[in-house]
């Protein structure tokens, strides 16, 4: 072990780890595992670079702007690592993969590169570093991810994130996912099974399984076995209430996935499914493998099977060549199939990527303008949609204090609505009925059936 002057504020074993992560649920749930692994090795996390003697990054490449923010933090720490050369600083996951060597040439205090796929390595490859010195890169993409969760290391005790594949062989022509996360693999039933059994006895209510393409699970396994298999097997499960699945792919999602999951009474109505755009022109550009007539009626025969569903979509703006027109069908399709909500991105050239050769020709002006028009429309949406709860009953899943209200609770519904309520902090984790009497576009208020406490 090292011992350094420049340590004595910090823990004597050299033990403090601050991680901070960017990017998707996947990216969200690597950290939860790698920071799992890493309690295990007897470290502590804390919420502050200054008290840490590793600093982890988990980044973000699906955007510009996610990698610019990464490359600013790191940089604010130059001053730090100068006066405290012990400290480890890391860079793990999507940029990690992506950028490799090019990190520690543009931030030669960075001590760790970490790909996508070698997190369960964390705790050696930090020992790496402090027996044999800095920049220590692990990007090897034939590794296979299997981190066994520390189940006890879990940010909320009722709801957890599974991963049951990653990956993504689909190559939609923006996107940069297949190629710092690599070709689709899935994880047996059996293998995500036994991870669901441990979080129930250890008072997990919802899963929702995680997948960059997850309507194609089981297709590496060599098997028939298809995610609608997968969701009756965990439908099984004693103790286990609800689930959900996200990120789902119009061209992957079978009509009988749908069929699947009005079947299955512990799979909620609640579909997340990107459209990207309605312009067909477009779509194809994008290489989504559909037209729009196709995406709306998929969402057709899945509202028409599957009651009460909600769908959230995605939609990039300003893709190269995106006209007027081309904007007005995306305005359109969002028009007619009312999401619950959307998530809107301005398109962000990705080098590698096949639209990357297109000319990124639609001016930063215009994508914004663009994306603030969707995000007023689908404002405009769901408070609408929203409204018509308006003195109905939901099933809420009560999650913890409201981040807005701590003296308020807050939890999800099956569709995935927030709502807000008064109630004794006794029901976290419990199933309630609240009677809806307000709403925003993005939260529902109301009161518990029975309730003690005001409106
Ligand atoms: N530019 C902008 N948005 C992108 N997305 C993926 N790649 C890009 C890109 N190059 C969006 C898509 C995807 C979401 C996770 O991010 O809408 O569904
Ligand atoms: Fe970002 Fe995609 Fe990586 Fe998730 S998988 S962190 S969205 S680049």
């Amino acid at each position: 072990m090292i011992h350094s002057a420049n340590f004595h504020h910090r823990d004597q074993h050299y033990k403090t780890v601050f991680f901070e992560t960017f990017g998707c649920q996947m990216n969200k749930l690597d950290a939860e595992l790698s920071l799992g692994l890493l309690q295990e090795e007897g470290y502590k996390i804390v919420d502050n670079v200054d008290k840490a003697d590793v600093i982890l990054f988990n980044t973000c490449s699906v955007r510009q702007r996610a990698e610019d923010k990464v490359y600013s933090h790191l940089g604010a720490l130059r001053i730090l690592k100068k006066k405290h050369p012990d400290i480890i600083v890391g860079v793990l996951g999507c940029m990690a993969q992506k950028d490799g060597e090019a990190i520690f040439k543009r931030m030669p205090h960075v001590d760790l590169v970490c790909g996508t796929r070698m997190f369960s390595r964390l705790p050696e490859l930090i020992l790496k570093i402090r027996n044999h010195g800095s920049h220590v890169i692990a990007i090897d993409e034939d590794h296979i991810v299997n981190i066994k969760r520390a189940i006890t290391y879990r940010p909320n005790t009722y709801q957890a994130f599974v991963t049951v594949m990653r990956g993504c062989d689909n190559f939609c022509s923006y996107c940069i996912v297949p190629y710092v996360r690599g070709r689709e693999i899935s994880r047996t039933i059996e293998d995500i099974k036994e991870e669901v059994r441990a979080l129930i006895s250890n008072g997990c209510k919802e899963v929702t399984l995680l997948g960059q393409n997850i309507n194609s699970y089981g297709k590496s396994l060599n098997t028939t076995t298809t995610l609608g298999d997968l969701l009756s097997e965990l439908n099984d499960l004693d103790g286990l209430e609800r689930i959900r699945f996200v990120t789902s792919h119009p061209t992957d999602m079978s009509r009988d996935l749908i069929r699947t999951m009005s079947r299955l009474e512990k799979v909620c109505e609640h579909l997340h499914m990107p459209a990207q755009s309605g312009s067909d022109r477009i779509l194809k550009e994008m290489r989504r493998g559909y037209v729009s007539n196709y995406y709306r009626e998929l969402i057709h025969f899945a509202k028409e099977h599957i009651p009460h569903l909600t769908v959230a979509s995605d939609f990039i703006v300003g893709f190269p060549g995106e006209t007027d027109e081309d904007f007005q069908e995306t305005v359109q399709l969002m028009e007619t199939l009312r999401f619950q909500n959307c998530f809107i991105f301005k398109y962000s050239p990705r080098t590698g990527t096949r639209a990357a050769e297109l000319k990124d020709d639609v001016p930063d002006e215009v994508k914004k303008s663009r994306n603030l028009k969707l995000l007023e429309l689908q404002k405009r949406i769901s408070l609408e949609k929203n409204k018509k709860l308006i003195g109905k009953q939901v099933q809420v899943l009560v999650d913890g204090a409201s981040k807005s209200d701590p003296n308020r609770l807050s939890g999800r519904t099956r569709q995935n609505h927030i709502v807000v309520f008064s109630g004794s902090k006794d029901l976290i984790g419990e199933l309630v009925d609240i009677r809806i009497h307000e709403v925003t576009d993005l939260t529902l208020y109301g009161t518990l059936k029975n309730s003690p406490y005001p409106a």
